[in-house]
């Protein structure tokens, strides 16, 4: 925390600047990029843009409370930190460190499946801390279905407190700065799920992504709604789905069962071209009501972008490259004062915006520019 104190950054975009200086070139291609043009990693942040906001005056706003719940667990500040694999990459304590700093600042963290710290390791945090945020384990549906349901019955055991399957991802999108990089992970860095049980590790290979390889032979791309039934027969914990755009997709789960949808296109990373995440927003709160939870994200940078997602339905939002910045500056300290910064501006926006509680914010308080005008 020394560190970031010297330095001083003031806002998200300077820990991204920051982080450039901190990580190598095959990292930080890795977490910065998007799919083929990267216009659905652009557009994820302008549609943040073509929402203004319309504030309310003369609301007491002396006390403000940031707290809520979902799927009945607590959060301070309606925040998870988004599922990303491969944290080693950006600080030694990758994952743990990340944990920390989401149980000390009381928001919930989604561990992926191909995380470089173990579902065991993250899940330790808790007891170490005593602290009681939520974590949940994100899936990656793997073609052995013994080491799948392996993965839910060991993230059932360990404490997790959802199970979010991610479903825009039957392949890898193509990410060229990682073909380019032949993106691998260095020696002695390993899939921490995985490597001792079953020696699956991310290859290295000659003019292409070894991450695009992984999952072109290990993920399961023939999985369909079918499926679902599977998954829930496999641990009682709430099941959330990551990754739908549509309403007709959100419906859907609905009616298979699923208790919570994060509307996402996983950071422009997938199909290039998609609809940006808080464009799909509206259509998805539309298409469920209230029979399931509502998080979305995709470009999360302000607080007054979790204020916009929150007037568009969303109960909260996940953020997920920030996380990467801070952890490569700092650390679990660095990870902690992106969580706080972003838990000042969304304070400061709900101030400003009349909203002395979650509740307040609806959709009157946003007024959507033109299109065109963009
Ligand atoms: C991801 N994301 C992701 N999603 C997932 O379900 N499982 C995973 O393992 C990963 N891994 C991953 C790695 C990196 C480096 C990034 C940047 C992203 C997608 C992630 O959960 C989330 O959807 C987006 O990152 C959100 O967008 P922002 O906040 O990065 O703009
Ligand atoms: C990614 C995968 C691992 O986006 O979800 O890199």
């Amino acid at each position: 925390m020394e560190e970031v104190k010297s330095l001083k950054p003031l806002n998200l975009f300077e820990y991204e600047q920051l982080a450039t200086e901190c990580l190598s070139q095959m990292a930080l291609d890795y977490y910065a990029s998007g799919a083929w043009d990267e216009i659905t990693l652009r557009d994820n942040r302008t549609a943040f843009q073509r929402f203004k906001l319309r504030p309310r005056v003369l609301v007491d706003v002396n006390k403000r409370n940031l707290a809520t719940e979902v799927l009945g667990q607590p959060l301070q500040i309606p925040l998870l930190i988004a599922p990303m694999a491969f944290q080693c990459l950006a600080n030694p304590q990758g994952e743990v460190a990340t944990a920390r700093a989401a149980a000390s600042a009381g928001v919930g963290m989604v561990l992926s499946t191909l995380s470089t710290k173990s579902i065991e390791e993250v899940a330790a945090i808790r007891h170490d801390t005593n602290l009681h945020t939520p974590q949940w384990f994100q899936l990656y549906i793997h073609k052995d279905r013994g080491l799948t349901r392996g993965l839910v019955e060991r993230a059932y055991t360990a404490g997790y407190k959802a199970l979010c399957i991610t479903v825009d991802t039957p392949i890898l999108g193509r990410r060229e700065r990682d073909k380019r990089n032949e993106f691998a992970l260095p020696t002695g860095m390993e899939l921490a799920n995985f490597t001792k049980l079953s020696g699956l590790n991310i290859p290295h290979q000659e003019g292409e992504s070894g991450l695009f390889t992984y999952v072109a032979q290990q993920l399961n791309p023939a999985v369909t709604w079918d499926d679902l039934e599977w998954f829930q027969s496999l641990c009682p914990l709430p099941l959330v789905l990551k990754g739908i755009l549509r309403g007709d997709d959100a419906a859907r789960a609905v009616e298979c069962g699923v208790r919570a949808i994060i509307v996402s296109n996983h950071g422009g990373r997938q199909l290039d071209g998609a609809i940006a995440s808080l464009d799909a927003l509206a259509e998805v709160v539309d298409a469920v009501g209230d029979r399931a939870e509502i998080l979305l994200d995709g470009g999360i940078r302000r607080g007054t972008d979790i204020l916009k997602a929150l007037a568009l339905g969303a109960k909260a939002v996940l953020v997920g490259r920030p996380v990467l910045w801070g952890l490569a500056v700092a650390g679990e300290g660095g990870v902690g004062h992106v969580i706080n910064i972003l838990r000042d501006e969304l304070d400061v926006a709900m101030a400003l915006s009349g909203c002395a509680s979650l509740e307040k914010i609806d959709s009157s308080l946003l007024f959507r520019e033109n299109h065109r005008s963009a």
